[in-house]
């Protein structure tokens, strides 16, 4: 029969946090650690996926048997998902991508003039997760954002749902030292059928498996070979 759950999928899974670079040894950055995106890698792995990992800038050890592909800047980490998201039954965009990058990198380190410092133009980076989920999805495919919210996270995290046009919205409320950085997260976890999920606080490989337990039932049944 069909193999059931995360079995056999090929799931694509984008984590930590990208760097625009302002110069040759500076970037705009964030606080992104990695570790929700590296959690969600192993736990597919243990259900038998088979994992693609855009990892930007993450200092974690690469999970054993999962093909990870390493990018720096969002715009580095946009190719790498566009190359790979035919091939996924599951795309997760955990990374957290910029929403603004310089205009340009300045060929050399930039000096202190005695003049005050230039002003950096920003521009803003493609939408990645809008790129590539709704009707922009394979059929059957499903894809998986994430938000971080410091208030009204639901209300914002609905509106983000309906306009990012994803399956599955899982929605971190951070400050206060919740989430980036941190060995435990909490979300609720917002779907497109209007379902709303709540994940206790917990280790990140737990709300891992949650969000697998909602994805799985939603894939579109798989072949039979
Ligand atoms: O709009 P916001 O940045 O809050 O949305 C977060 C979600 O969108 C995450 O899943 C993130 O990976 C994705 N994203 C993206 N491209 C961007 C900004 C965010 O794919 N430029």
């Amino acid at each position: 029969g069909a193999p059931s759950g995360l079995a056999g999928r090929r799931v694509l899974i984008s984590a930590g946090g990208t760097r625009e670079p302002i110069d040759p040894v500076r970037f705009i950055g964030n606080r992104s650690s990695g570790r929700q995106g590296y959690a969600l890698a192993a736990t597919a792995l243990a259900r038998g996926a088979e994992v693609v990992l855009v990892s930007a800038n993450v200092g974690l050890p690469d999970p054993a048997g999962a093909d990870v592909r390493r990018v720096g800047s969002a715009q580095e980490l946009r190719e790498a998902v566009l190359a790979e998201r035919a091939k996924a039954d599951v795309i997760v965009m955990a990374a957290a991508v910029a929403d603004f990058r310089p205009v340009s990198s300045a060929e050399g380190k930039i000096k202190k003039t005695g003049a005050g410092p230039a002003p950096i133009e920003l521009v803003e980076n493609p939408d990645i997760l809008l790129e590539i989920s709704g009707e922009r999805a394979r059929a059957g495919q499903v894809v998986v954002g994430f938000a971080a919210e410091t208030d009204h996270v639901l209300e914002y995290g609905r509106a983000k749902l309906a306009r990012k046009g994803c399956d599955l919205l899982v929605v971190n409320q951070v400050g206060g030292g919740r989430a980036f950085g941190t060995e435990d997260n909490q979300a609720m976890v917002l779907g497109a059928d209007g379902s709303a999920t709540e994940i206790p606080n917990g280790p990140k490989e737990d709300l891992a498996d949650r969000v697998w337990d909602l994805v799985e039932p939603r894939l579109a049944p798989g072949h039979t070979d």
